[in-house]
């Protein structure tokens, strides 16, 4: 017999045989359910909710849920049968306490503010800094994906739904009054919660109608959506440009934001250059047989003896980010990897209950030549010699985690560039804090808007090169 199931907030719904398992529903209808530890059990974190229909709980469920999530509805996507018609809140947005990276040659900011990036949000309220994943991640995990979505105009308002209503969760549970919060993100996030047509951003030349300061209320605050760039390069690459325009002593340097969609900018003498290329989610730990996202178990560290550490000690469940980047570069020092990246065990690698296979280190070549191809194109825009930078500042919270040898040695940066590399934290949500707090910041950040010239590099001559380039190991 056939039930029917309905997925919140997409309001997806589909038809499927009584006793299926929801696991094999995820896959066959490409859910986008996160499954960090690939449906193992072992995790916790496929939590949902829901909200009728909820089938008992399994004995796993019963071990890794407190009996008031279980009494209200949550249990994990991996193990429940579905028994009835049922409505399944997807994602449940967790907040934990974090300790935002201060570069300590940026100023600092009292004042509250918001970075919500695609996949992490951040908020410092009353300088408590908490952060959750971004609930909309069951309309896709990278930008791209969030942004097709969000063409159509009731999608567009479902997700900014859920979104305004996990923010405001968490400003309650941190005891938040009625507050200003400055947010940064990038054009898809602050679009999706200014609810823009965002139709522009979708085709070349990747314009956005919306740019300047803009604000809207929610529950508990007002949202002060600071200014963009241009196309791709938003607020939080204003952040990032703001950052590392006041921090430099000498130019030219180089800034950049590491992630699915990487930001960088050249800034020299009277030029400021900026670009965004997408490198796709395995930086995230998505797109990888065994990876997951930044969460406990998580194998975030592999040493040259092939040693791994994982998130909060616990067993290994999966690989994120900088875990595969460590365990690509340990085992390049090995010799099991050569230079055009091929992985010498055809049937993968083990670290623990995690392999590494084959197609990911594809996905990890094909996302770091984005980013090598990105400073060589600058430079020679700029008609400038990597000899000549000064200083590479790295942002983001993914940055912070990779290691320089890594960077330097897996060529995510060209080998010419010789400068030393600075990790500036999470510098959107420094802007976010300081937009809304300090005159100066603000100013700074709104001539830098003018100054800065938008480049679009992957349709400049000479870029496949360096991204066939930026290939190599
Ligand atoms: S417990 Fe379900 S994916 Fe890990």
């Amino acid at each position: 017999m056939e039930i029917t199931v309905k997925i919140l907030p997409s309001g997806a719904s589909f038809r499927t045989r009584r006793g299926q398992s929801l696991l094999k529903v995820i896959k066959k209808e490409h859910l986008a359910i996160p499954l960090p530890c690939g449906g193992k059990g072992i995790c916790g974190g496929c939590r949902i909710r829901f909200k009728r229909g909820a089938p008992p709980a399994q004995e796993i469920e019963r071990k890794l849920l407190s009996k008031k999530e279980i009494e209200e509805g949550i249990r994990l996507a991996c193990q429940c049968t579905l028994e009835e018609d049922c409505e399944i809140v997807a994602f449940l947005p967790k907040a934990s306490e974090c300790t935002p990276t201060a570069y300590p040659k940026l100023m600092e900011c009292k004042g509250n503010g918001i970075d919500v990036g695609t996949s992490t949000i951040f908020i410092d309220v009353q300088g408590k800094c908490l952060n959750f994943w971004n609930p909309q991640v069951v309309w896709g995990v990278d930008i791209i994906s969030r942004l097709q979505h969000a063409l159509d105009p009731e999608t567009r308002r479902a997700m900014k739904e859920i979104l305004t209503e996990a923010i405001e969760k968490v400003l309650e549970e941190a005891g938040a009054d009625e507050s200003a919060f400055g947010v940064a993100g990038n054009p898809v996030m602050l679009g999706i919660l200014a609810d823009e047509e965002l139709d522009g951003l979708s085709r070349y030349p990747f314009v956005k109608k919306h740019s300047e300061e803009r604000s809207i209320n929610i529950k508990n605050a007002k949202l002060i959506l600071l200014p963009e760039i241009k196309g791709f390069l938003g607020a939080d690459a204003l952040c990032l440009l703001t950052a590392a325009h006041l921090v430099s002593e000498e130019l030219p340097v180089i800034a950049m934001d590491i992630g699915t969609n990487t930001e960088m900018f050249l800034i020299a003498e009277g030029r400021i250059l900026g670009t965004s290329l997408p490198a796709g989610p395995a930086f995230e730990g998505f797109g990888i047989r065994e990876g997951t996202f930044a969460q406990e178990g998580a194998i975030y560290e592999v040493d040259e003896e092939l040693n791994y550490k994982t998130i909060g000690g616990k067993p290994e469940i999966g690989i994120c980010g900088s875990g595969l980047i460590s365990a690509v570069y340990a085992l390049k020092q090995r010799g099991f990897i050569t230079e055009d990246g091929q992985l010498l065990f055809p049937d993968g690698f083990s670290l623990g209950r995690v392999k590494i296979y084959q197609e990911d280190i594809r996905a990890l070549q094909l996302a770091k030549a984005a980013v090598y191809a990105g400073c060589k194109m600058l430079l020679r825009k700029a008609q400038l010699k990597g000899e000549e930078i000064k200083r590479i500042y790295l942002a983001g919270n993914f940055g912070g985690a990779l290691k320089k040898a890594w960077l330097r040695d897996l060529k995510f940066i060209p080998e010419d560039i010789k400068a030393p590399i600075e990790y500036m934290g999470n510098v959107s949500l420094w802007g976010a804090k300081c937009y809304v707090s300090s005159k100066n910041v603000k100013e700074t950040m709104l001539s830098l808007k003018k100054k800065a010239e938008v480049l679009q590099l992957a349709e400049e001559d000479g870029f496949q090169e360096a991204y066939l380039e930026g290939m190599k190991l």
